[in-house]
């Protein structure tokens, strides 16, 4: 997705919004930008492909740039919406007359009518995208006041933004607003720095101010000031932010990714602390705002979520049906708003979001809300919008996650899930020496993933030996059916082989069909209820000549002499399988990526939130 990073102070100011586009790269792009103000002069650069590329051209452009301090400036990473990854297409836009430049995430889904009413009017566009017609519309209304020719430019737009824009009229002021596309204003000494995510300011200052929709702020170096699209000021607090820079660098792995797969022992430890409740034998989440009372009404839950989330949710719904015995489905988030979706007083809406910006699932959290369901989210990102239009929910505290890839997310996801069950159920027909049975092995999850972790080599070994495999299958059943899918996504994201997750039983309704020796099987055979019949899928597979590749618990006999390689896993009860289980294929997929030299942070196509439906 496209990153905005703004600065106004003393510092140099394109070192600054550099380092920040540098920061955002995760978040996938093809083109990037930058804007300065700078002497009475409005300066702008951008490239086709990497920052790095931008850099090159800025030094040949700008040869002085090093001295460049004191400005205002903006930048841009742009993922192509509208028009093809083009120099003319990136961000920042200017108008005819080169006063403003702004960047803008989102989609205005009404540019079309809007660019040909400014073309009719003499405006001469010079790219295809949606986003140049704000800069267009905000020159056209602008007569002396930078705020109500934003508001104006705003009001006309169907659709998302977050937008920062300078100019020549107030040199040292920059405007940013947001609706549906997160702007956050990190508040410094003397100086002031706004991103589109958090992981750009950190670096500069742990206090931010997320905006709301429709908010616009008008920002100096040393005042903000928030106001909505009415002209009426509004007060945003100031928030801090849970984790340092630090935390957000590599920190000697070769890939996000890698670091955030060996972090999970301590992020699912962070998604645990001070949640249980040994006294009551039960969860403690006061992010869900709701009394035993009002959790006892609960008759339904729907989750909604996308992708990684999606299969974390289905793990969700075997936890609230198995634990608390709540009717619960899952919603791909991208359907709900679109299927009229039966949603009653006492129906609990769960979006689960790692970004907390996802597209399709602040739009179900919207739906939800819009028909009176209680919502309460998971998410990852603090004060993220998921997050704080939800109103209630839960925290991963997993730290950032960089990685396009989601690894952690999803273990924490989960867990946060099966305390969610645990509170759910011990508030309903879950016994207490049940309930002990859920604490007792969530408290062992941090140790247990080690143990999962310290076979990285012997992963590393098979991944290594099947790495030239161009389409395999991954199977699973019961708790392990969600494990599947989510093993079959991050091999196919980062190693872009076409990788399938299927139910077990499903294979003999069709994709049996393409079993060969070329096609290995990744068959899910921990010794939890279903693995004898697991066992069975793995003979049907292997009478096909596919080579199976089975993840089996340490020590279980019955295994042996069914898979051509197994991937161990420590002996733990279905309920926390997933999260243990799920270790061993993120690594696999890992090591076959990096056998195969791919892109493993960020891999092609992808954005690691997905801001547009
Ligand atoms: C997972 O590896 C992918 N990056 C993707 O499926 C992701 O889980 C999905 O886009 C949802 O993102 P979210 O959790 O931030 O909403």
């Amino acid at each position: 997705m496209c990153g905005i990073v703004g600065y106004v102070g003393g510092k140099n100011t394109v070192v600054t919004l550099l380092d920040g586009l540098k920061r955002l790269e995760y978040r996938g792009y093809d083109s990037a930008g930058i804007a300065v103000v700078r002497d009475s002069a409005l300066l702008c650069v951008k490239e086709k492909g990497k920052v790095a590329c931008l850099e090159e051209k800025i030094t040949r452009e700008w040869p002085d740039w090093m001295e460049m301090t004191g400005c205002t400036g903006i930048a841009h990473t742009r993922w192509a919406t509208h028009g093809a990854p083009t120099h003319d297409n990136a961000h920042p836009h200017m108008d005819g007359k080169s006063r403003f430049a702004l960047v803008h995430n989102g989609i205005i889904e009404n540019y079309a009518p809007l660019k040909k009413r400014l073309q009719e009017a003499g405006c001469v566009f010079k790219s295809e995208t949606d986003s140049e017609v704000l800069v267009h519309l905000i020159a056209e209304f602008y007569d002396g006041d930078i705020f109500q020719a934003t508001a104006s430019a705003l009001k006309k737009v169907e659709g998302t933004f977050g937008v920062a824009v300078i100019s020549l009229e107030q040199p040292d002021t920059m405007i940013v607003a947001r609706r549906g596309s997160p702007i956050v204003i990190g508040v410094g000494k003397n100086e002031n720095i706004v991103a589109s995510d958090v992981a750009a300011i950190v670096a500069y200052t742990q206090r931010v101010i997320f905006m709301d929709d429709d908010d616009i702020a008008l920002v100096t170096k040393d005042s903000i000031d928030i106001r909505n699209i009415d002209n009426v000021p509004v007060s945003r607090e100031v928030s801090s932010i849970d984790w340092s820079v630090d935390a957000a660098e590599k920190q000697g792995y070769d890939h996000f990714m890698l670091k955030e797969i060996f972090e999970q022992p301590d992020a699912v430890a962070n998604s645990i602390r001070g949640r249980l409740d040994k006294a009551n034998v039960s969860a403690t989440l006061s992010g869900m705002n709701m009394n035993p009372r009002e959790m006892a009404m609960i008759n339904r839950i729907v989750i909604a979520a996308c992708g990684t989330s999606m299969h974390a949710g289905m793990t969700g719904d075997y936890y609230f049906e198995d634990l608390a015995g709540i009717s619960t489905q899952v919603e791909q988030a991208a359907e709900f708003r679109y299927r009229n979706p039966i949603i009653e007083p006492n129906t609990l809406i769960i979006p689960i979001s790692q970004s907390g910006e996802t597209a399709d699932t602040l739009a179900a959290v919207r739906e939800a809300t819009n028909k009176g369901a209680t919502v309460s989210a998971i998410c990852n990102a603090v004060g993220s919008t998921i997050a704080r239009e939800s109103g209630r929910g839960v925290y991963l505290h997993a730290g950032p996650e960089i990685g396009v890839a989601s690894t952690k997310a999803f273990t924490c996801q989960v867990t946060v899930l099966l305390l969610m069950a645990l509170k759910l159920g011990r508030g309903r027909r879950m016994s207490r020496e049940a309930g002990q049975q859920i604490l007792d092995e969530v408290e062992q999850l941090p140790e247990l993933i080690r143990q999962v972790l310290k076979t990285a080599d012997d992963v590393r070994r098979v991944a290594e030996k099947y790495a030239d495999m161009q389409d395999c299958f991954f199977i699973g059943r019961g708790y392990l059916y969600p494990v599947a899918l989510e093993g079959a996504l991050k091999l196919k994201e980062i190693s872009y082989i076409h990788a399938e997750g299927y139910h077990a039983a499903e294979l003999k309704h069709g994709p049996i069909a393409l079993l060969e020796e070329r096609v290995p099987i990744i068959a899910l055979a921990n010794d939890i209820p279903g693995k004898d019949k697991m066992i069975g899928n793995i003979q049907e597979c292997k009478a096909r000549k596919s080579p199976v590749i089975a993840t089996a618990t340490i020590g279980d006999t019955d295994i042996d002499g069914h898979a051509d390689d197994i991937l161990w896993i420590p002996q733990c009860s279905k309920f926390v399988a997933p999260i243990v289980t799920v270790v061993a294929l993120q690594l696999f997929a890992y090591y076959v990526a990096a056998k195969r030299g791919c892109e493993i942070d960020q891999p092609r196509n992808l954005a690691k939130s997905v801001t547009v439906e």
